[in-house]
């Protein structure tokens, strides 16, 4: 079935890159917006950068590094932003700046209770408050396991503020035969709660339903 609310409208997002496990999710779900038209505001915190060096071995936040199959595009580069995260004066600190959504994937235990409480100043947590505020998609991808109730209990403050918990926690129902085919089940289930309409394989579909009308009487 397709998304009512999905668009393929070229829109803004923000992607925010805590300290967490799970770098192929970050670059992948970067890649495949860019992919899709869209406009893309990318914060990374300073552990963030650590785990995309220790996991893809990324030095530098560049489309060269990040999305190299995409680098020659120079249409999809004039749709990357950067922002340092200490720059809290970036459009992306401001309600003024108008976006479609944020994701913060992965998330960190960190990241979520800076979210939960107000409590963050770099630019990462900022843009995320901003974005609930604004009344707006906050996507958080909270990657720990197992959890603590302080984590339980920021899960529950920042649900109650309208953040979407959804943790990187893939089905295997489609039976997959690769991690890329792991990875690309939670990208794909980001990008439906941002409605984005997308072909990576997330859906399931029973075998035993078919049309009312074909139905045995
Ligand atoms: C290699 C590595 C993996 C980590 N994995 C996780 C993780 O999966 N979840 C988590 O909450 N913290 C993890 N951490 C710890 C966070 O990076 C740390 O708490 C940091 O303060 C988070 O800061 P940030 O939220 O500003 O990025 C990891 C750290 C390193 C170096």
């Amino acid at each position: 079935m397709n998304d009512p609310h999905a668009s393929n409208h070229p829109r803004k997002f923000v992607l925010g890159v805590s300290g967490a496990s799970g770098a192929a999710y970050s670059l992948r779900f970067l890649q495949a917006m860019l992919e899709q038209g869209h406009e893309m505001h990318l914060v990374v915190s300073e552990y963030g950068r650590r785990l995309l060096f220790e996991e893809s071995g990324i030095k530098h936040l560049t489309i060269e590094e990040l999305a190299p199959g995409l680098a020659g595009d120079a249409g999809v580069r004039s749709r990357l932003f950067v922002h340092p995260d200490k720059d809290v004066g970036a459009v992306i600190a401001s309600g003024s700046f108008l976006h479609s959504g944020m994701a913060i994937l992965p998330c960190s235990s960190t990241t979520l209770g800076q979210v939960a409480t107000g409590s963050g100043s770099n630019l990462l947590c900022r843009a995320a408050m901003v974005t609930l505020k604004e009344r707006r998609p906050l996507i958080i991808c909270h990657r720990e396991m197992p959890l603590s109730l302080i984590d339980i209990e920021n899960m529950r403050q920042a649900t109650l503020a309208g953040a979407v918990m959804c943790s990187p926690n893939p089905g295997f129902y489609l039976n997959p035969r690769s991690v890329e085919e792991i990875v690309d089940f939670v990208v794909g289930k980001v990008m439906d709660l941002l409605h984005v309409p997308h072909s990576l394989k997330t859906r399931w579909e029973s075998t035993l339903a078919r049309p009312a009308t074909t139905m045995p009487s």
